[in-house]
C-alpha cells in the first residue's frame, strides 16, 4: 500500500477549518495530517485548544520563521507533501509557494474574484459584501500563488445574503460551506495529484 500523503495545515485564528480538515482525514489511510502550524501565539488564537482533542499539538511559528525559510525547512524535515491554508492571514513567501506549487490550497470567504486581495480577509470580507448590497456570497478554494487570492479557482459554493444579515451571521453561513466543502476539495485535489 502507498504511504499516506503528509498534509500540513497552516492557520492564524480560531481554527474551525483546521478542525473540519482533521475530522475529515481522521480515519483516512490516504492522507495524514502531519503538521499543524499557527503564526499567532497560543494566547491569541483558538486553534491550539481546538486541535488538542485530536491528539495534535498546534505549533507556533513567527513571521521570521515563515520569511527566513525556517518553516519551510521544518516542513521538509517532517516530510510534508501538501499544504492547506485554513484561515491563514499572512503572505506566503515566493520560495515557499514554489516549493509547494500545485500542492498548496487556500480557502477564501467570498466568491473570488469578488472581495479578494489585500485587506480582504475574515470579517472584513463579510462587511464589504454587505456594504456592497450583494445578494449572494460564498467560499472559494484556490491554488496558492505569490499574489493574494489570485491563484486558479478549484471550487466555489454560494449562499444567499439575507435581509438583516450582519457580518457575523453571514460569516456563519459561509463557514458552514467552508467546513462542508474544503476538506473534500483538498481530498479530491490530493487524489488527483497523487495518482
Ligand atoms: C475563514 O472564513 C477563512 O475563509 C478566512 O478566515 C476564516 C478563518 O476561520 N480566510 C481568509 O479570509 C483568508 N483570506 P477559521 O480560523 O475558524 O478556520
Amino acid at each position: 500500500m502507498p504511504e499516506p500523503v503528509r498534509l500540513a495545515i497552516l492557520a492564524s485564528g480560531s481554527g474551525s477549518n483546521a478542525v473540519s480538515i482533521l475530522k475529515h482525514f481522521q480515519a483516512s489511510t490516504d492522507v495524514d495530517v502531519a503538521f499543524l502550524g499557527c503564526n499567532r501565539p497560543p494566547d491569541k488564537a483558538g486553534i491550539y485548544d481546538r486541535t488538542k482533542p485530536f491528539g495534535m499539538e498546534t505549533e507556533y511559528f513567527s513571521k521570521a520563521d515563515l520569511n527566513d525559510g525556517r518553516l519551510l525547512n521544518t516542513l521538509r524535515e517532517r516530510g510534508i507533501h501538501w499544504v492547506a491554508l485554513a484561515g491563514f492571514l499572512a503572505r506566503i513567501p515566493e520560495d515557499f509557494v514554489r516549493a509547494f506549487a500545485g500542492r498548496m490550497l487556500n480557502i477564501h470567504p467570498s466568491l473570488l474574484p469578488k472581495f479578494g486581495g489585500r485587506g480582504m480577509y475574515g470579517m472584513n470580507v463579510h462587511k464589504a459584501v454587505i456594504a456592497a448590497g450583494e445578494s449572494e456570497s460564498g467560499m472559494t478554494v484556490h491554488w496558492v500563488t505569490e499574489e493574494y487570492d489570485q491563484g486558479a479557482v478549484v471550487f466555489q459554493a454560494a449562499c444567499e445574503v439575507r435581509e438583516g444579515d450582519t457580518p457575523e451571521t453571514l460569516a456563519d453561513r459561509v463557514l458552514e460551506l467552508e467546513h462542508t466543502y474544503y476538506p473534500r476539495t483538498i481530498a479530491a485535489c490530493i487524489a488527483t495529484t497523487a495518482s
